[in-house]
């Protein structure tokens, strides 16, 4: 399959930038606020801090009450059901407010966006609610789309099949002051047979290493330390770039940039998992001894059922293999249950892997039917009661092995970048380790965005509790 390299358009960026400036005037002294929601993955988190540059720049400010609210985003997902069902309730719970205030403006965009009997609904029983409607490929759109919505008055619905440029360095606003996410890489071309990702997120596209770097660069300028690198599948990054690079050269290179301290990457697949990349991680001091590596199933059948193109075997060699070579490394991962014709013995390999890999912490998913893809015609859909019984068996074994294994940190001194006060207890401190391991301890709000060494004094399934033990100037000083 072809890898489409990204064209970035410059002169859209002007012109886009042009909206934004005639908006600004134009609603100038009227004391605006936007309110957006986001649901689903890290990409639409990033996509919202997208969005909400523009419509800061154009003059609104934030606000937390939607009630407050002139211009109301919710960026959303599909990945499964109820997270389709979510969006539906919430806009139809604008219809009052809607009432009472005429120029609110409501906008819905994201993954949803891109099916056809979501357009129908909302174009149909959600017309009055909705103001904007629009997609994941043209996001960069936003303040034209606003101006049209202001010139037409009624609902504007615009839904791109495939991306055709993407536009880089409009505003964004940063959700932290001291981590950020930076795209690799948009689309996905694995075509896993229960995933709607490919169909509304397009085929892969790495951007140019340049790009990647200069951004991370400014980051680091404007005081960030930690960079999440995201796309639906990291390891394909570069495929079809001219320049021969891979993902682990990118890890490389991001490594040597002075002021960065930690890097952490979202989301790998088992599949072109390498030694080279293994290798990258292993020798890298910045990159986090941490992978996301989800296994999906045990089964032999049922991965192939998926197209996963890996075997229970292979991926439970690559498992051990990572763990060999990266020190005190993590491993987490995601788990579907009850995909179509997955029998009691094809779970059982599921526990299986969970019992051999050891999880640090498991993300699981009940099997939901996406129309569209492969798996949702597929024969032997599991009885709902059948489900449940094996998702509450993998719970009560994934949470069991995470505590086990969490209780091993005890008196261990991690590296943690201090994030934050923590929202259950002002005297508390928040930081995540290398690992991904969440952390409080007691400390100075001062401490915020610094590195510091903290050692375990407690430790529950969830999380570590800690004492702060002293500042450390630079992440790579790993010898503790
Ligand atoms: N690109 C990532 C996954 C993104 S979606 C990867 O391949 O690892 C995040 C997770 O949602 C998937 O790993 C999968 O476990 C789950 N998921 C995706 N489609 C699903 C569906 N139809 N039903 C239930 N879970 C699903
Ligand atoms: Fe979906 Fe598979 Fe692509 Fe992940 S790799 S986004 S699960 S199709
Ligand atoms: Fe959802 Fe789209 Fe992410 S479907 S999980 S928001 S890529």
């Amino acid at each position: 399959m072809k890898r489409e390299k990204q064209r970035v358009d410059n002169k859209e960026l002007e012109k886009q930038l042009g909206i934004i400036n005639e908006l600004k005037e134009c609603l100038q002294g009227k004391d605006l606020h936007y309110y957006i929601e986001t649901f689903g993955c890290q990409m639409n988190e990033k996509d919202s801090e997208k969005l909400a540059g523009v419509l800061k720049k154009i003059g609104y400010t934030e606000t937390q009450n939607i009630k407050q609210a002139d211009f109301i985003l919710y960026n959303t997902c599909c990945i499964r059901e109820n997270a389709e069902r979510k969006i539906y309730g919430r806009v139809g719970n604008l219809r009052r407010l809607k009432e009472k205030k005429p120029d609110l403006i409501v906008a819905v965009c994201g993954c949803m966006m891109q099916q056809e009997h979501v357009l129908e609904r909302l174009r149909g029983k959600y017309r009055k609610e909705v103001d904007i409607i629009f997609g994941t490929y043209n996001i960069y759109k936003l303040a034209e789309l606003i101006r049209t919505r202001m010139e037409v008055g009624h609902q504007i619905i615009d839904i791109w099949k495939e991306h055709k440029e993407i536009v880089e360095d409009l505003p964004s606003e940063r959700k932290y002051k001291y981590k950020a996410a930076v795209n690799i890489m948009y689309g996905c071309n694995n075509f896993c047979t229960y995933c709607i990702v490919p169909y509304v997120r397009g085929r892969e596209r790495s951007r140019e290493s340049e790009s990647i770097i200069k951004e991370i660069k400014n980051l680091v300028a404007d005081g960030v330390k930690e960079i999440m690198l995201l796309g639906q599948n990291v390891n394909s990054y570069g495929k079809g770039l001219e320049d021969g690079i891979t993902f682990a050269k990118l890890l490389r290179e991001i490594n040597e940039i002075e002021g960065l301290e930690l890097i952490r990457y979202m989301t790998s697949h088992p599949k072109d998992f390498n030694d080279e990349l293994i290798y990258a991680i292993r020798d890298c001091d910045k990159v986090c001894n941490y992978v996301h590596l989800p296994i999906q199933a045990g089964s032999n059948k049922v991965l192939s059922a998926m197209n996963r193109k890996y075997t229970k075997e292979q991926y439970l060699s690559l498992a051990e293999k990572i763990k060999r070579e990266i020190k005190d490394v993590s491993i987490t991962t995601d788990i579907i249950v009850g995909f179509p014709g997955e029998t009691d013995e094809d779970f059982e390999d599921t526990l299986d892997v969970v019992r051999k890999v050891r999880y640090d912490g498991a993300f699981t998913f009940i099997y939901s039917k996406r129309t569209g893809t492969k798996a949702a015609s597929m024969e032997g859909q599991v009885s709902e009661e059948k489900v449940t019984e094996r998702f509450n068996k993998l719970l009560e074994e994934t949470e069991k092995i995470q505590e086990e294994d969490n209780a091993k940190r005890k008196d261990m001194v991690y590296k943690v970048l201090v994030e934050n006060i923590s929202k259950n207890d002002e005297r508390l401190l928040t930081g995540r380790t290398e690992q991904n391991i969440l952390v409080h301890f007691e400390g100075d709000a001062s401490l915020i965005g610094e590195l510091v060494e903290v050692k375990i004094v407690e430790t529950k399934r969830n999380y570590l509790v800690g004492e702060f033990k002293r500042r450390i100037k630079l992440w790579s000083q790993r010898k503790l």
